[in-house]
């Protein structure tokens, strides 16, 4: 343990740096009302939150939640003339905030964020208060993708030849890759007419404008251990990239943004906003139980019921998903029981199947910034970049710091010794941070992780506001699963998260040989020319080990176990013959007429890479399907 001086120092220390840092927020928010139009300009947000007495008995579809995957649903869904569409969504607008990049962590355990919490574990998150690891969602229009770090990843190709080989017919990787074009608006000039990347889609992809000058250094050290830099987005996925972002003019394209903007003036499109749905409709008598509309509450009224006159799409998410079917009466006979909830579908498979991306959190290398770099430095180093300065350049000539993402300025997808090179289909994906966990001083890294007071102030406080560069590994396969069950049957109370991170043994093996790649990057040319160095402080729990010992990186990542918020998979799509299978291949929920899910949750295994990209190509296939299945026409875009 930390003496306890030390520890209460290091709390009141952070305690007084929120002053300043919400002037900050303050300040840009003030900038971006004068100087900004751009970012201001309300007409352009879908602020166009139904008035109770708009709101039509029935539509013909009702999509729930306009996040990643439901946004795109209700924006392609109301291109059909003649049907009407009600987006029904639990948060409000967007905030001018989150549209600056910069700006990422700081939207986390806000009013835009759900505010999960895994249940405490005994061999993970154990240097997290309660053992519990945050699990931000994002409860605002775009849900999860007007909070993400707005990474630009699509998996690999194997991913969705596995889905496809597992009986998922049409989700091939050569089937799926027409969606991701089609969705894409590739802004990168070497990208554009490139067979990999759409055009004209309404997502918009951009390098970001502004990366911390040390980028271009772990690029070239990936090189120095046999890497090629290249699109990991194209033909081959192995290999070293700057990150590249869901951007539009450099600043985040939710997609809200993206999708929903341009639809706003139809007519056949209503949304409603802080309007949280608690249960579907379902009408009993047929032999299907068949779904018929939702009830939802908005602003303390309940039990609002509009009606369904073709679908329901369900597009919550991986744990608001399994939280509505659940509550409906569809999921796990005995656990619907137990909670007083009368069974409609004995769905055993609803919540299971839990996969969640995890790095090894924490491992921060020391370097020195040259000293012509200085006072900045090559780095990002909170109150040496973010001053009045940047705030000017961000707001007159819209370049900077402000629209950087130092939490993962560039990533690597690389081979450890139990994945097969030849088959490009690596285990580990590498997330270079151009900082630390002190590099923000405790305000966000160690907030949003949830860390004790005791860990920062043992591992961090020493090297506060010092150069420093994280290289995380994150085990992209991971064969744990966890479950999501629900606390009761009350609609507001937040369900049971049980992520099992290293349940099974093979998962801490691949992380830790992941941890030695990037250990193996930190002794190059490259960047050893900054006199870069592992920070050594291990943390109480961790100091028997020898640094460096396979013993010492399995301490450290049932210590500082990071999610990295990619949980998918607890609504699983599989044919007929899986048991665990929520909906089949065409997201229809199984033993039900009238309902599908369209989102995250029907991953049926986890993309080797980030999840935002993949779920948008779910809503736009999804979308597809839901129109063909009624007959109406798709458009003639798809082709590869
Ligand atoms: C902090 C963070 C960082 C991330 N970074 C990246 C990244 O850089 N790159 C990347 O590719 N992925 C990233 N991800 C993951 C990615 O954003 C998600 O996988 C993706 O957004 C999931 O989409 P979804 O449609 O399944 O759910 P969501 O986008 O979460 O949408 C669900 C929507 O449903 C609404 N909703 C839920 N329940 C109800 C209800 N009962 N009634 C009405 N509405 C409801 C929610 O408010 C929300 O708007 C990140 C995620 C987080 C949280
Ligand atoms: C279960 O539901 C019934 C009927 O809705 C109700 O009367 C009863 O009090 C509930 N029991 C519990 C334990 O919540
Ligand atoms: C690696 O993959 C290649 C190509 O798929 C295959 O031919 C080879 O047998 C694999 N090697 C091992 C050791 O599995
Ligand atoms: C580390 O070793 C010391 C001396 O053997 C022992 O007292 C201490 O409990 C050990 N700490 C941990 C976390 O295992």
């Amino acid at each position: 343990m930390a003496p306890a001086i030390y520890r209460v120092v290091s709390s009141a220390r952070i305690a007084l740096s929120y002053g300043p840092s919400y002037l900050f927020v303050v300040a840009l928010r003030l900038l971006i009302l004068v100087a900004r139009g751009d970012i201001e300009d309300r007409t352009a947000r879908t602020g166009v939150d139904l008035p109770p007495e708009k709101l039509s008995t029935s539509y013909d579809f009702i999509v729930v939640g306009a996040g990643s995957a439901g946004a795109v649903v209700a924006s392609r869904l109301s291109e059909i003339e003649d049907a009407t569409v009600l987006l029904v969504e639990a948060g409000g607008e967007e905030p001018a905030l989150s549209d600056v990049p910069l700006m990422y962590p700081a939207l986390q355990l806000s009013p835009l964020d759900w505010q999960y919490k895994s249940q405490p574990s005994d061999s993970a998150n154990l240097a997290m208060v309660e053992a519990r690891s945050s699990w931000p969602r994002g409860k605002v229009m775009g849900g999860s993708s007007t909070i993400n770090a707005m990474l630009y990843v699509r998996g690999n190709r194997k991913d969705y030849d596995l889905w496809a080989r597992s009986g998922n017919t049409g989700w091939s990787y050569k089937e799926l890759l027409p969606y991701f074009k089609k969705a894409e608006d590739v802004g990168i000039g070497r990208l554009r007419g490139d067979p990999y990347h759409g055009q004209g889609g309404y997502l918009s992809v951009e390098e970001f404008k502004y990366y911390s000058p040390i980028t271009d250094d772990f690029l070239r050290a990936g090189q120095e251990i046999g890497y090629e830099v290249r699109d990991i987005n194209g033909q081959q996925q192995t290999g070293f990239t700057k990150s590249h972002g869901t951007l539009k003019d450099g600043l985040r394209c939710s997609t809200a943004k993206g999708y929903l903007r341009p639809a706003q003036g139809r007519p056949n499109l209503h949304i409603v906003l802080h309007a949280h749905v608690e249960r579907l409709l379902i009408e009993k008598t047929t032999k299907r139980p068949t779904v018929k509309g939702v009830e939802f509450s908005r602003m303390g009224k309940r039990g609002i019921r509009v009606a369904a006159n073709k679908e329901v799409i369900l597009s919550a998410g991986s744990i608001n998903s399994v939280q509505i079917l659940m509550l409906s009466g569809i999921g796990p006979k005995e656990h619907l029981e137990s909670k007083n909830i009368s069974v409609v579908v004995d769905l055993p498979g609803v919540g299971k199947n839990l996969q969640d991306h995890i790095a090894l959190g924490g491992i921060t290398y020391l370097f020195d910034s040259p000293p012509e770099s200085r006072p900045i430095g090559v780095g990002f180093v909170l109150p040496r970049v973010v001053t009045l300065n940047t705030l000017k350049k961000f707001a007159l000539q819209k370049t900077g710091p402000l629209y950087g993402v130092p939490a993962c300025e560039a990533m690597a997808f690389v081979n450890t010794k139990y994945a097969n090179e030849s088959e490009d289909w690596p285990d580990i994906q590498l997330l270079f941070a151009s900082s630390g966990d002190n590099s923000d001083g405790g305000l966000f890294g160690r907030r949003n992780n949830g860390l004790t007071d005791d860990y920062y102030a043992t591992v961090f406080e020493p090297i506060l506001y010092k150069d420093a560069v994280s290289i995380l590994p994150l085990l992209l396969r991971p064969r744990s699963r966890g479950a999501i069950l629900l606390s009761d049957d009350d609609p507001a109370s937040h369900p049971l998260i049980y992520p099992n991170y290293f349940n099974h043994p093979d998962d801490i093996e691949v992380m830790i040989e992941g941890a030695k790649i990037g250990y193996r990057l930190s002794q190059t040319e490259a960047l050893k020319k900054y006199n870069i160095r592992l920070h050594n402080v291990p943390c109480t729990q961790c100091q028997n080990y020898t640094l460096l010992s396979d013993d010492y990186w399995k301490c450290q990542a049932r210590q500082y176990t990071m999610t990295i918020y990619h949980p998918v998979g607890t609504c699983k799509m599989g044919p007929r013959h899986d048991p665990e299978a929520v909906v089949d291949p065409r997201l229809r929920v199984r033993g039900t007429r009238g309902v599908r899910v369209i989102d995250a949750s029907i991953m049926p295994s986890i993309v080797s890479g980030n999840t935002n990209a993949p779920t948008v190509m779910i809503g736009e296939k999804g979308a597809d399907m839901v129109k063909q299945d009624w007959g109406y026409r798709t458009d003639k875009v798809l082709k590869t």
